[in-house]
C-alpha cells in the first residue's frame, strides 16, 4: 500500500513537471543533488519509526549544504500524534507534513512551501533585523530552517475518495490498483486501523476503467489492493453492491489483461464465492497470501484475529480442493504477549501441515495505541529471538522442499526485465508468484514466456527459456 502511495506521489509531481533523480547522483554529472526528498513511512513495525528518525537526522546536512532543499514526510506514521508532535518539536528543517488522508495535496503543499518562502524571503529584504548585516545567504539559509515556512496538513479520515490520481508505475507490464482503503479488524497488534482509517470501497465501475486503461497500456498483470480485499463492498453507478469476487469476475474479461493477483486476504472473510473464483477465472492466478499470524486458537482469540487453528485449516484444505496446485503464503507473528512454548508449538505445527510456499514472519513489536501494547504478558526479546529463528529455518525448509518440486516443470512466466543481481540474466514470476531466473533477450521484458524450471534454491528457481 504504502508502495503504491509513493507511485502516486511520483505520479502527481511528474504531473507538475517535477523529474525523478536516480537514487545515487554521485556518478552522474548531469544532475545536481536533489531539491526535494520525500519520506514515506510505515508504522507496521518499530524499526521502520527508527529508521524514520535516523534518516530525519542525516537530512540536517543537505539542508545547510542547499538552502533550496525542501524535506518532505508522509505516510502512516504521520498519522500518529506521537510522531508528529516529535517531528515538529525536534527536526525543525521538515518543510511539508502530509498523511495518508491527503495525499492528493501534496503538490499544492509544495506550491505553498515555495510561496511562504518567498514571502518571508521578501519580508525580511524589506526589513532587515536591527544591528544585522545584510548577509544575504546567510539571512536565506535562516529561513529555510525555520519552522514559520513550514505546510504542515494531516487530515482525519474521511468517507471521500479522491479519484482519478497518476501514478508512476514502476514497470510497464505490472501494476497495482488499490481496489479498497482502510480497515475495521482492529487486530489487537496492528497500528492500521488508526493510521488508514475505516474501510471504504471504490466505485466498481472506477476499478473497471481504470483496470481497462492499464490494460490498453499494456499492463497484463495486476494487483488488487487493501487490507482486507475479502471485505470489498463497492457501489455502482446503479446502486448495486458488488462483492470482491463479482469484481474479479468483472475483471477477468478485461481484454489483454493476462493476470490477476491480489492481497490482503483476512482468512475470517474469505468466501467460498473466491475460493470457487480461483477454479474458474482463468485470469486469477493461482497463489494466495493468507495471514495466519499464529498456530494457536488461544493466540488468535487475543490478537482478536476472529478465526480458530481449525477454521483457518479447513479454509487452507477447500482452497487445495478446488485448486489443487495453488501456491499459499503467510504472515506470521512470533512473541506475541502472552504466547507460551506450547503455543509456539501449535504455530510451527501448523506451518507443517500447510507447507506454506513462503511465509513472512515478524517479531512482535508494541505499537503504542493498540491494545496488545497495552498487555501485561510481554514476552521477552531473547525468547522472541530465540522462537523466531526456529519458525524461519523450518519456513525455509519447506519452501526450499516446495521448490524443488517444481524443476522438471514447465511454467509460465512473466518477464521482469533483466536480473538486478546477475548480468546477462532475467526475472519473472510464474503464476504461483515463484521467482525464476533465467537467461534470455533483454526485449521480452513485459512478455509472458515459457520456461523449463532447471535448479531451485530457498527463495527462486531456476529456468531455461523454451
Ligand atoms: N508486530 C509485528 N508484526 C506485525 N504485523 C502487524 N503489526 C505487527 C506488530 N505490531 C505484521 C502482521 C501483518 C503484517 C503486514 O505485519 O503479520 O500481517
Ligand atoms: Fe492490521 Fe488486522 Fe487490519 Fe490486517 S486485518 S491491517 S493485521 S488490523
Amino acid at each position: 500500500m504504502n508502495e503504491h502511495d509513493s507511485e502516486v506521489i511520483s505520479g502527481m509531481l511528474a504531473q507538475r513537471g517535477y523529474m525523478e533523480l536516480p537514487e545515487s547522483t554521485e556518478t552522474d554529472g548531469a544532475h545536481a543533488d536533489p531539491d526535494i526528498i520525500i519520506i514515506n513511512t510505515c508504522s507496521i513495525r518499530d524499526n521502520a519509526d527508527q529508521r524514520f528518525f535516523g534518516t530525519l537526522g542525516q537530512l540536517k546536512k543537505l539542508k545547510a549544504k542547499n538552502p533550496d532543499f525542501a524535506v518532505c514526510v508522509c505516510g502512516c506514521m504521520m498519522q500518529q500524534e506521537h510522531i508528529t508532535d516529535r517531528i515538529r518539536r525536534s527536526y525543525p528543517w521538515v518543510d511539508v507534513i502530509f498523511g495518508t488522508h491527503n495525499i492528493h495535496e501534496f503538490p499544492d503543499m509544495l506550491e505553498e512551501l515555495y510561496e511562504n518562502r518567498a514571502k518571508t524571503e521578501r519580508a525580511k529584504a524589506a526589513q532587515p533585523a536591527p544591528g544585522a548585516h545584510q548577509d544575504y545567504a546567510r539571512a536565506k539559509h535562516e529561513i529555510r530552517s525555520s519552522r514559520e515556512t513550514r505546510v504542515d496538513r494531516i487530515y482525519e479520515d474521511t468517507e471521500e475518495i479522491v479519484e482519478g490520481l497518476p501514478a508512476k508505475r514502476l514497470y510497464t507490464h505490472k501494476s497495482f490498483v488499490n481496489i479498497m482503503f482502510g480497515c475495521n479488524n482492529f487486530c489487537a497488534y496492528c497500528i492500521v486501523p488508526y493510521t488508514r482509517g475505516r474501510e471504504k470501497s471504490r466505485c466498481p465501475e472506477d476499478i473497471l476503467t481504470e483496470v481497462k486503461a492499464l490494460s490498453a497500456d499494456g499492463v497484463r498483470e495486476v494487483t488488487l489492493l487493501g487490507q482486507n480485499v475479502n471485505s470489498y463492498r463497492g457501489v455502482d453507478r446503479a446502486g448495486q453492491q458488488w462483492d470482491f469476487t463479482d469484481l474479479i469476475y468483472a475483471l477477468n474479461g478485461v481484454e489483454g489483461l493476462e493476470r490477476i493477483r491480489f492481497m490482503t486476504s483476512h482468512p475470517k472473510d474469505l468466501s467460498d464465492k473466491l475460493i470457487e473464483a480461483f477454479a474458474r477465472c482463468d485470469k486469477l492466478c493461482n497463489y494466495i497470501h493468507l495471514p495466519v499470524q499464529a498456530g494457536s486458537s488461544r493466540v488468535l482469540e487475543r490478537m482478536n484475529r476472529k478465526y480458530t487453528r481449525e477454521q483457518y485449516l479447513q479454509l487452507v484444505k477447500k482452497l487445495r480442493e478446488a485448486v489443487p496446485d495453488i501456491a499459499i503464503s503467510t504472515d506470521i507473528i512470533v512473541g506475541f504477549p502472552g504466547e507460551t512454548e506450547e503455543d509456539f508449538r501449535q504455530t510451527l505445527e501448523l506451518a507443517e501441515e500447510v507447507r506454506y510456499d513462503s511465509a513472512f514472519t515478524f517479531l512482535y513489536s508494541p505499537r503504542p495505541g493498540t491494545p496488545a501494547a497495552e498487555y501485561e504478558d510481554q514476552i521477552p526479546e531473547e525468547v522472541k529471538h530465540e522462537r523466531f529463528n526456529r519458525l524461519v529455518e523450518m519456513m525455509n525448509r519447506i519452501s526450499a522442499e516446495k521448490n524443488a518440486a517444481y524443476v522438471g516443470r514447465v511454467c509460465t512466466v512473466l518477464v521482469d526485465g533483466p536480473d538486478k543481481k546477475s548480468r546477462g540474466m532475467l526475472s519473472g514470476r510464474t503464476d504461483e508468484f515463484k521467482l525464476v531466473d533465467f537467461e534470455g533477450p533483454e526485449e521480452i521484458t513485459g512478455k509472458l514466456v515459457e520456461v523449463e524450471i532447471t535448479g531451485s534454491n530457498t527463495f527462486s528457481l531456476k529456468g531455461r527459456l523454451l
